[in-house]
């Protein structure tokens, strides 16, 4: 099948990955109500058909925290992707760099920050509090000497939500010996994947934090290992030290209420993400696009507004932007990308993204992105 849409990319992932990693990637948390709404809510947003008007030039560009980008699109920090695809954090960074968009490196990612930063563009690097402070600090040092130009601190994992599906999978739970035959009958029925990468993509560690994890050999210890160490105490006031090891911008991630916005804006971050974390931690909760006109009317031009959760297609984009995201980051719609077929898909995907993004903006009669509004919707 040739892929035309984010749902096509999801099913040509499902077919070539194995199923512990599709599972993760696809589920969310609990029941996945919040999974739902976030993409039930977008769809239910009416955009406001315009005709007539000269739409002849379109301007998708913004620039945001000294940054240029092509599109107001970015690829959410997702973890574990070198399970995905070969390497594949640095054919997803490769493939957001040649279309000019923002590659976020999770903490939680197979290659390394060095690894990505030595494919040329160093990535925005997405950190969670750890209990380990120490080796925070030097992640922190790491990604600052090799120019990532923005952290991205995520907020909204003090614990790990239930996901019901990895214990399904057997992702989480299983004992070494059932995980062994999982993996193995995964092996078997998955060649294509087998050969990409479980024998040519090593080392399958958490390349970030391989040097604090190590008693660790599978990527499910390091995983372990994560979730021991998520700090439940964490505060505003913990960016104050974070800024004395990282003095380039702090985007907030995992805000989904006004006053957490604000006070997000009075710790001193330049900007935050609207998100749910993809409706994988606490369930129930509304989606982030049904958060984000609040967000954005009590932070006003104080930081960078950005929203993710629920965006398949550049349609989605402009909805976005049209209840005051600056930009839109995607998650599940570049590791299903990944999981299909590379760097060449996730290229594809953002390609098929930006052409999207450029009909709806035609049909709204949106020249350039910088000027999306609530007068792009139909609310009637
Ligand atoms: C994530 N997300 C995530 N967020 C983060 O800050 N650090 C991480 O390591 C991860 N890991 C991760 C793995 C997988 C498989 C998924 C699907 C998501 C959340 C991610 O950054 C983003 O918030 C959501 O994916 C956005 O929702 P959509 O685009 O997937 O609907």
């Amino acid at each position: 099948m040739r892929a035309a849409s984010v749902s096509d990319y999801r099913e040509l992932a499902r077919r070539r990955l194995p199923r512990i990693f599709f599972e993760y990637i696809d589920g969310g948390s609990y029941a996945e109500e919040t999974l739902r709404r976030n993409v039930a809510d977008l769809e239910a947003i009416a955009l406001r058909q315009r005709v007539m008007k000269d739409m002849s030039k379109l301007d998708m560009s913004i620039e945001t925290l000294g940054q240029k980008l092509s599109m107001p699109i970015g690829l959410a920090p997702v973890g574990m992707a070198g399970m995905y695809g070969r390497r594949g954090e640095v054919q997803a960074a490769r493939a957001a760099a040649k279309a000019g968009v923002p590659f976020c490196l999770s903490t939680v990612g197979v290659c390394s920050v060095e690894e990505v930063a030595g494919c040329g563009t160093p990535p925005w690097f997405q950190l969670y509090m750890l209990k380990d402070r120490g080796y925070m600090r030097e992640l922190l040092s790491r990604a600052k000497d090799l120019g990532s130009p923005v952290l991205v601190f995520t907020v909204d994992l003090p614990t790990p939500g239930a996901r019901y599906r990895d214990v399904r999978s057997g992702f989480t739970g299983a004992s070494r010996l059932e995980a062994a035959l999982t993996q193995a009958w995964d092996g078997i029925t998955h060649p294509g994947w087998t050969w990409d990468v479980f024998i040519h993509g090593r080392p399958h560690t958490l390349g970030s934090v391989v040097g604090a994890v190590k008693e660790s050999r599978r990527v499910t210890d390091f995983l372990a290992w994560i979730a021991r160490n998520f700090d439940r105490s964490v505060t505003w006031k913990e960016l104050d030290w974070v800024r004395e090891t990282w003095d380039g911008p702090i985007v907030i991630k995992g805000v989904l209420d006004p006053e957490d916005a604000r006070d997000a804006v009075k710790a001193g971050a330049q900007g935050l993400v609207v998100s749910n974390h993809g409706g994988r931690q606490l369930d129930g909760v509304k989606s982030s696009v049904s958060a984000l006109p609040r967000i954005a009317d009590a932070v006003g031009d104080d930081l960078e507004v950005y929203m993710d959760g629920g965006i398949r297609s550049g349609l989605d984009v402009l909805k976005a932007l049209s209840l005051g995201a600056k930009a839109c980051f995607v998650g599940r719609a570049w590791a299903y990308a990944l999981g299909a077929g590379g760097e060449a898909q996730v290229a594809r995907m953002l390609a098929t993204l930006k052409s999207e993004l450029a009909v709806a903006m035609i049909l709204t009669g949106c020249n350039s992105v910088r000027q999306a509004g609530p007068g792009l919707l139909d609310r009637d």
